[in-house]
């Protein structure tokens, strides 16, 4: 058979990736399965033939970014490439993009990645606008063919897509509705990748709390969680993210039992003001997140908690801001990401009036951070003579430190009088080593390596 001569020109693709953790995962299974399908990866967009963008539309900013790449390519550049737009921003702006940006020759969500095969097939007979836009397939993607970035720490999707309705957020209409993978599919590919020596594995979701095992198993998050910890050679397992309306008892009780679980919840709170929070449609007040936070700090391990922020949702006082800083000087986060609210297409929040100006969006969020940094002195200052242990994640040539990050998810850099170092470097990656804390920080630790051998 003779094939098209279109597909010569294909063969090479290069991507780049945009958004959290949800989206650099997709991008792992989409280029496993492109060489799955003979392409061959490039480190650049001159080189590709084909040229994809995994998007983020989370906030404006993260919006425009590919509009800004793809400007680059408008002309001359880009006349022999293909150009595909994939992810959130894909979803969004459905065929819009092709008007927006006429050189884009393909437009796929994340809910059509299972047709991606076919979709390459399209482009490769010469179908110039090929699109795979439909949210409700009920499908999770999964595929063997997954190509791993990270060689210390594996992903695993647990749950795609979100059945919530935060007024602010578009990932409902990015990414469709709640669909669990089986227990059982979890759990296999969980243990083929300690077969392929991974010994840490983050289970993804946008709200993993809502994971309902769809087998007749019906295992909920907890039970999930607690036999994932259980699998023989896993010897940390993170998650993320947590909703609190969804968050129960049982998970911090699954990580008190089992230490494999990192004593780690990323549990976004989004206001310290339940008159924000009801605004934002997040379903629980400032006592029923209170109580949450309880269970963590009266667990017998000691839990780290992070979280995220809006600052200057619609209508937000300066009264509800202030209850937002006292927040988070009574929990006294280990870690905090802040946003500043920015207008979603599709949000109920559009329709919200007293928008606040820019600068004062500007302020809080600047005025929080510098709280927060100071808070983070103090927690960090704790482990100042602790013994920890670390994955060691790799070597900092800079520093001649190695760097490694604890159960709590800090890193924790440190020094090692014994150790030859940069040449080792990769085989000590992926090892776990304890390690005294001498110095902290706002954002690390640091210290020396404190025991004789590495293990595993
Ligand atoms: N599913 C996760 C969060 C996904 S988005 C959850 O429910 O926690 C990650 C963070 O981005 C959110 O927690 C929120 O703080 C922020 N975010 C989402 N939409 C935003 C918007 N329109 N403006 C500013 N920040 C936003
Ligand atoms: Fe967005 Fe809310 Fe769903 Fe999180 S829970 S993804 S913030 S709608
Ligand atoms: Fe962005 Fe989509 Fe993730 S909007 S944050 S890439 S779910």
């Amino acid at each position: 058979m003779t094939l098209p001569v279109t597909i010569d020109r294909m063969k090479t693709f290069y991507i780049e990736t945009f958004g959290c953790q949800m989206n650099a995962h997709d991008s792992e299974k989409v280029v496993g399965t492109l060489l799955q399908q003979g392409y061959e990866r490039v480190e650049s967009p001159e080189q590709a033939q084909l040229v994809l963008y995994n998007t983020c539309s989370i906030r404006d900013k993260a919006e425009q970014k590919v509009f800004s790449r793809l400007q680059q390519f408008k002309r001359g550049a880009g006349k022999d490439k293909l150009f595909g737009v994939l992810g959130c921003v894909a979803q969004q702006e459905g065929e819009r993009i092709f008007d927006r940006a006429p050189h884009v020759n393909l437009v796929a969500g994340s809910a059509s990645y299972t047709k991606l095969p076919e979709m390459l097939v399209q482009l490769e007979t010469g179908n110039r606008r090929v699109t795979g836009l439909d949210l409700d397939t009920g499908e999770t993607f999964d595929t063997p063919f997954t190509r791993r970035d990270n060689p210390h720490r594996a992903y695993i999707t647990i749950i795609e897509g979100c059945d919530k309705a935060c007024a602010y957020c578009v990932v409902p209409f990015t990414r469709g509705p709640e669909r669990s993978r089986t227990s059982e599919s979890v759990m296999r590919e969980a243990k083929s990748l300690t077969e392929l020596g991974y010994t840490e594995i983050q289970l993804l979701g946008q709200n993993v709390n809502s994971y309902r095992d769809p087998s007749p198993h019906a295992w909920d998050f907890a039970k999930l969680l607690a036999n994932a910890g259980a699998i023989p050679g896993i010897r940390r397992v993170r998650f993320t993210t947590s909703h609190p309306r969804d968050f129960v008892k049982s998970i911090v009780d699954a990580i008190d039992e089992n230490p494999a679980l990192c004593n780690h919840v990323h549990l976004p709170v989004q206001s310290g003001s339940t008159s924000v929070l009801s605004r934002m449609q997040r379903l629980y007040s400032r006592d029923e997140y209170m109580r949450r936070i309880e269970w963590m700090k009266n667990a017998r391990r000691d839990i780290a908690i992070t979280t995220d922020i809006i600052v200057g949702f619609p209508g937000e006082t300066e009264a509800d801001f202030h209850q937002t800083m006292q927040l988070a000087e009574e929990i006294e986060y280990d870690s905090m990401f802040i946003f500043k609210y920015s207008k979603r297409p599709n949000t109920s929040a559009l329709q919200l009036e007293d928008q606040i100006p820019e600068d004062e969006k500007t302020r809080r969020l600047m005025l929080l951070q510098e709280r927060q940094r100071a808070i983070q002195m103090r927690r960090n200052g704790r482990y100042v003579g602790k013994t920890e242990e670390v994955h060691v994640e790799g070597y900092n040539v800079a520093t001649g430190q190695w760097i490694g990050r604890t159960s709590q998810n800090k890193t924790l850099n440190f020094s090692d009088a014994a150790l030859p170092a940069p040449r080792e470097a990769e085989t000590l990656g992926g090892k776990y080593t304890n390690v005294l804390v001498t110095r902290s920080g706002p954002n690390s630790l640091a210290g020396e390596r404190a025991r004789e051998v590495y293990v595993q």
